[in-house]
């Protein structure tokens, strides 16, 4: 019979006799795929294994911090922290076009972990030959099945290793669907902070300002979404509501009253919808209470946003991002 229990032992046994006595590495997003993955596989070869978290300043209040706190705590894992804002605030510098944003982040990610995986692999030498991924079931049927092997080129002139190398891919989930991944993560005893979190885009808070991406405004935007997804939580809502982006109107400014006068400010707009995939969306009807507390909030507590809005449009025709 099908419990999670089952699914656990036999992942764990599959590991084991996958990857021996080599090691292996993980790549840490702070999403429920990955963090379940890495759990399974630290419960099968413990300190054979060493997750790699790229901290590239995008993430959301709390984050990184439950990654490098609570992920560890519950898991023991050997992990391996790279601050990479500076160059990923670099990067974006003078960028407003969403798809020029998401090809940068996307690309100096895999740069800054490909850095990391050659460390490591310089560390700790030829043993390394895995590396685990957060595959699920839906992503191994969308691309058509066949499991695989990772090449990571070294054109980054690090030293004294071969120019390509290649691992094998360990991937705990394939079976899986998301439900159950969020099962397993609960019976591997993660926070549910990690387990039940709401879908959240790669590119993070990058493509929730719309505008250029500066370190002042990822802190204001941080601050807006901390206040926003705090009340939404509070109110019970958060099973209700499929994911809820808050979006900095960088570019946009427009006249407010604040304390003792006239301000040039920038809106924020919440973006609450329902969905069972992600495909389509519908706007969540959200209690009136609930709106009124979040904007009053973020027009009291973070400076230079003088509005809050909302969208109340479906997807079709809206996104649910607004990049
Ligand atoms: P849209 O905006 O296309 O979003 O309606 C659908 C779902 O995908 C997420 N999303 C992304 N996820 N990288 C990601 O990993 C991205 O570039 C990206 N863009 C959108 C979005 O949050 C929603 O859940």
């Amino acid at each position: 019979t099908w419990t999670t229990g089952n699914i656990v032992e036999e992942q764990v046994a599959a590991i084991r006799a996958q990857v021996g006595d080599k090691r292996a590495i993980c790549g840490l997003s702070g999403g429920v795929d990955s963090a379940v993955a890495a759990a399974l596989v630290q419960k099968a070869i413990g300190s054979q294994l060493t997750c790699v978290y790229v901290d590239h300043g995008l993430m959301r209040k709390g984050e990184t911090e439950q990654v490098e706190k609570d992920f560890v705590a519950a898991t023991g894992v050997q992990l391996k922290v790279v601050d990479a804002q500076e160059r990923f605030l670099n990067a974006l510098a003078g960028v407003s076009d969403p798809e020029t944003k998401r090809k940068i982040i996307g690309r100096e990610f895999i740069r800054v972990f490909e850095q990391a995986q050659l460390e490591i692999l310089q560390e700790e030498g030829p043993a390394v030959a895995f590396l685990v991924q957060g595959t699920l079931y839906p992503d191994v049927v969308e691309s058509g099945g066949g499991t695989g092997t990772a090449n990571i080129k070294s054109h980054h002139n690090v030293g004294g290793l071969p120019d390509d190398i290649e691992f094998e891919l360990v991937e705990p989930l394939r079976q899986l669907f998301k439900d159950e991944v969020r099962m397993v993560g609960q019976e591997l005893g993660l926070p549910d902070e990690i387990v039940q979190r709401q879908p959240f885009p790669g590119p993070g808070l990058g493509i929730r300002i719309v505008g250029e991406v500066t370190k002042e405004r990822l802190d204001l935007l941080r601050e807006a979404d901390a206040i926003a997804r705090h009340e939404l939580t509070a109110a019970g809502l958060d099973r209700e509501i499929w994911q809820c982006p808050v979006v900095l109107l960088a570019d946009v400014r427009s006249v407010g009253v604040q304390g003792d006068g006239r301000t040039y400010g920038h809106p924020i707009v919440l973006r609450p919808v329902s969905s069972e995939d992600a495909m389509t969306a519908d706007w969540t009807r959200m209690p009136y209470e609930v709106l009124a507390r979040i904007s009053t909030r973020i027009t009291n507590e973070v400076p230079e946003v003088n509005r809050v809005v909302l969208d109340c449009t479906s997807k079709p025709p809206g996104t649910i991002e607004w990049e």
